[in-house]
């Protein structure tokens, strides 16, 4: 199997998956590449040969598409080939899997309009070619409108290639869980992960059709050929079953297992679950280094459900680690596994002054700190690391907060509104009846006027105001960027500019701080962490050469929607009984998003319980693998710039 390291070519072709190979647990092909955009790449690249082969046969190609976040850039790619490589799609016909139903095609939300703006609009298609379910079929005309969809596709001789993303369900079209092995082009009921899924786009969970008409999975599966594209980690999970586990009704994709020529194209975050990635020694022969040693060694602590001073020679030898035995006793193994560990723990995430700090996850000096947190919404900062920031204040550091987008988009009209009528009864003043007037006349599919925008700003920054003074903040110390990537009024943000860039390099080079602690945390649905966090390295690489930078460290947080491996933490900093409510109540200042947040992701617990478990769940782990028994634990892992 490949991972690639820089863009090169790679071959994605079919293969089928060895019994003896380290891909043995596999019942479909992958290919693993580094990140989704070299992927899709490749992708385009056998889409475009097939195009062209076809043409010089002078036959139609025949392509099913899909629609989502998944092919996207494969669909930039074709759109870049036809503008400067003059790739023609005259001899092209497309049959798209999806459409939500009922659903019009002007509707910014519809696939019909997704793929006119991702791909038809930009290439020599002709309009003819082009068949998108029609989401407008009345429901007595649905059952025959469905049929001849199936019939077309076969009058033009199948499909001579399919592509296909993943849902978390394991759907493929929207053939949802309980989907027939033989099921053809049909009309389905969503399943609820599905329409969590979708909800961020359609502003709201109530705004998510209940139904959509898909190609069934006898007619994907009669395509020639078939790719399905998997980014990130949050389709991780789903990947694994899809590959690794039994055919299954319940995991409708698992029905590729069955296809002759199925390739999985993945990135490092969607294959990491993989037995070969995510346990690699039961399957060959590893190099050990240190964080494999670690990873391997609580994996077989959960495994053999025992304190890491109790692992034996015969639990390495029984579960795949016997090399690793050869290079080190059990003994030394046990004793470094349960140091690197125990080093990892600290009430002082500022440093310990005055102590010996050979073995302690951060400096003794200065003993005063210069800190930032940077925060991607007004809220992480509390929700991920509430405890360590208290402690911070309280050991005398110089703790700054820095809010790096408005958050805006997450505060609910009625929120809004109740704030402004509120300031109208105070001041009867002409603004906020304007946002009064904005919101009553918002519709569905409207996006909020500046006003609005500015007021629901304003909300978070009141809320992360009382958060950060209950912390014992000055609030000279708190500052608010609303980096302008983030204000685009709606999900789809834009990229990173060179202006937010400047501001992010301005407010450090004014603080210049020791240490700095930012979002690692990159499962949140709208992929605004990632972005504020590459927005944090930029800065600090243009930095770099600056004498306070080479003393700046970086640690990153996560919380709100996943959590550090045990064997990944570098700082854990645990907390009392006391300091865990300390930080329930910092979070629920930020009341915009309690009690039915308006993005909640797939989590249905609120944010302060998930933090609650998340930190409870971590000190458990810890005191499973025989460390001591803390109530509650904040974990970091510190990024090295070099
Ligand atoms: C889209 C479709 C769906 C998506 C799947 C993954 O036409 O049929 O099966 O491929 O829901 O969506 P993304 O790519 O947005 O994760």
């Amino acid at each position: 199997m490949t991972t690639m390291t820089a863009r090169s070519k790679t071959d994605i072709r079919y293969k089928p998956v060895g019994q003896f190979e380290e891909t043995r647990y596999e019942k479909i092909h992958n290919v693993i590449f580094d990140n989704s955009n070299d992927a899709s790449i490749e992708v385009a690249e056998e889409i475009a040969n097939l195009i062209k082969r076809k043409q010089l046969s002078d036959k139609m190609c025949v392509l099913g598409l899909a629609t989502g976040s998944s092919p996207i850039r494969v669909y930039e790619e074709l759109v870049r080939m036809h503008q400067e490589e003059g790739l023609s799609f005259k001899n092209v016909v497309t049959f798209n899997l999806d459409e939500y139903l009922p659903m019009d095609k002007e509707n910014t939300q519809s696939y019909y309009f997704f793929m006119h703006e991702h791909l038809f609009n930009h290439v020599d298609i002709l309009p003819e070619n082009v068949h998108i379910p029609d989401g407008k079929v009345p429901s007595d005309k649905l059952v025959e409108y469905c049929l001849s969809y199936e019939k077309k596709i076969k009058d033009f001789g199948g499909l001579d290639f399919q592509l296909l993303g993943i849902g978390r369900t394991g759907h493929i079209g929207f053939n949802e869980p309980g989907s027939h092995y033989n099921s053809g082009t049909r009309v389905i009921t969503l399943d609820h992960i599905t329409r969590v899924d979708a909800a961020p786009a359609f502003l709201g969970i109530d705004n998510v059709p209940r139904r959509a008409i898909t190609m069934g999975i006898s007619t994907v599966r009669s395509a020639k050929r078939i790719i399905l594209l998997g980014w990130g980690q949050n389709k991780a999970d789903i990947i694994k079953k899809t590959i690794e586990g039994d055919i299954s009704a319940h995991v409708p994709a698992t029905y590729l297992q069955n296809h002759k020529n199925c390739t999985f194209v993945l990135d490092t975050g969607a294959g990491s679950e993989l037995t070969r990635n995510r346990t690699p020694w039961l399957v060959r022969s590893c190099e050990w280094t240190e964080e494999l040693t670690a990873k391997a060694m609580v994996w077989l602590c959960g495994k053999t459900k025992k304190t890491i001073l109790s692992l034996t020679d015969k639990d390495y030898n029984d579960n795949g680690m016997a090399d690793l035995l050869s290079l080190k006793d059990s003994y030394d193994l046990n004793i470094w596994m349960f140091n690197r560990l125990q080093h990892t723990i600290t009430g002082w995430p500022g440093g310990k002054p005055n102590a010996d700090d050979s073995n302690r996850p951060e400096r003794a000096q200065p003993a005063k700190k210069r800190v930032i947190i940077f925060s991607p919404h007004p809220d992480d900062d509390v929700i991920s690391m509430g405890g360590t920031f208290d402690r911070l204040i309280e050991q005398g550091h110089e703790v700054h907060v820095v809010y790096q987008t408005s958050g805006n988009i997450a505060v609910s009209d009625t929120d809004a509104r109740k704030y402004a009528e509120i300031a109208k009864q105070i001041t009867d003043s002409k603004e906020a009846q304007k946002i009064i007037d904005s919101i009553k006349e918002k519709t569905k599919s409207s996006f909020d006027s500046k006003e609005v925008r500015k007021l629901k700003g304003n909300i978070r920054r009141g809320e992360s105001y009382v958060a950060t003074r209950y912390l014992g903040l000055e609030d000279t110390n708190v500052h608010f960027l609303d980096l302008p990537f983030y204000e685009t009024g709606t999900i789809k943000k834009n990229n990173l500019s060179e202006e937010d860039i400047e501001i992010m390099v301005d407010v450090i080079q004014e603080i210049k701080p020791h240490q700095i602690y930012a979002a690692g945390d990159l499962a949140d649905p709208h992929g605004t962490h990632r972005v504020c966090l590459d927005a944090v390295f930029s800065a600090m690489e243009r930095l770099k050469s600056e004498p306070f930078a080479k003393d700046c460290w970086l640690w990153l947080y996560r919380g709100a929607w996943h959590e550090w491996d045990i064997n990944e933490i570098e700082m854990a900093v645990p907390m009392s009984p006391g300091q865990v409510l300390k930080k329930r109540n910092a979070i629920f200042a930020h009341q915009s998003q309690k009690d039915g947040v308006m993005f909640q992701g797939d989590d249905t617990r609120e944010f302060w319980m998930r933090a609650e478990e998340r930190n409870r769940d971590t000190a458990k782990r810890y005191n499973d693998l025989g460390l001591s028994d803390y109530s509650a634990m904040e974990a970091f892992v510190r990024h090295k710039f070099d």
